[in-house]
């Protein structure tokens, strides 16, 4: 049987999820916003796009959550994308309000899904996520490790003129300007890039991937799409497909990498129960101090739910 997964959100990120996974063409497809039509209209072009790049149509757009019924994974998109100048906490009561309604509203119909948070502030989003849904957590998480560390390969990859497939790197922490690259466990075809590129070089290349998605809210004047789309997909496909995919995620902590009761972004191991292990790895100890430097920012949003 075919898996059914529901995009929660047809602006540009939600959109390019509901095209990638149609083109995969192991799933069913509900694109679901509250703008009348719109939903609607991206789903027949894709739809109408399958005969040519051979998948089936089988991509619907809703305005009813009715339609989401029985979805194995729930990917929620909803809310406002920055604009140049804000950074991702300045979303947080606008965006705190949708993604407590929509998940609500999904979890109507979709009682045992899993819910995968890409609204801003990401890490934030993931524990109202969490508390709207009521489902455990294992089966609610973020994405934000894969896209930072994306953008890191991305930048390494020019650095050194090596294939970006060669570049293994890791970016965890909260989805924000203290994000953690992890430069320990950063290698190039097995040779730590400490090796390979100066301190100066891989200084500005961690600088550059804190403010990665700044960057391209500065050019495009909204936040990116392609890369937050592809980030999720992997971690759909590792879901529907049972992959056991060790990869950088928004998972809950209770004493992992010594944070508690905090959404944060670390490695864990993801198949068709959604996160079923937290890996732990060392960190040097300037990496452990921007870990608890990142964690008491996301705490400091946190902090700011429920009062808007
Ligand atoms: C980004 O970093 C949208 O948060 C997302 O581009």
């Amino acid at each position: 049987m075919r898996s059914k997964v529901t995009v929660v959100g047809a602006g540009l990120t939600g959109r390019t999820i509901a095209q990638e996974l149609a083109r995969r063409d192991y799933a069913d497809v509900v694109l679901v916003d509250i703008v009348e039509n719109l939903p609607q209209g991206i789903a027949l072009d894709l739809d109408q796009a399958a005969s040519v790049l051979g998948y089936e149509p089988n991509v619907t757009g809703s305005n009813s959550y009715e339609d989401t019924a029985a979805s194995d994974v729930v990917v929620v998109t909803a809310g406002v994308p920055r604009k140049p100048g804000m950074s991702r906490d300045d979303l947080v009561t606008t965006n705190e309000k949708i993604v407590g309604s929509v998940t609500e509203q999904a979890l109507t119909h979709s009682p045992d899904t899993i819910v995968i948070v890409l609204s801003n502030p990401l890490d934030a989003m993931c524990h109202v996520a969490k508390s709207a849904s009521g489902l455990p957590k294992e089966r609610v998480f973020g994405q934000a490790g894969i896209l930072d560390t994306a953008r890191f390969r991305a930048f390494i990859a020019w650095e050194t003129g090596a294939s970006v497939r060669d570049v293994h790197a890791l970016v965890l922490g909260g989805h924000g300007d203290q994000m953690v690259p992890v430069v320990s466990a950063t290698t190039v075809g097995g040779v730590p890039l400490t090796k390979l590129v100066s301190q100066e070089r891989i200084d500005a290349m961690v600088e550059r991937t804190r403010k990665g998605g700044g960057e391209v809210v500065e050019l495009l004047g909204t936040s990116a799409w392609y890369a937050p789309a592809a980030a999720v997909m992997e971690m759909v496909e590792a879901v529907l497909l049972d992959q056991k995919r060790v990869l950088p995620c928004t998972a809950y902590l209770e004493g992992e990498f010594g944070v508690t009761e905090l959404y944060m972004g670390v490695p864990v191991k993801l198949g068709s129960a959604g996160i079923e292990e937290i890996v732990e790895l060392d960190l040097s100890e300037q990496e452990q101090t921007w870990f608890e430097e990142s964690a008491a920012a996301v705490r400091d949003v946190v902090g700011v739910l429920g009062k808007g």
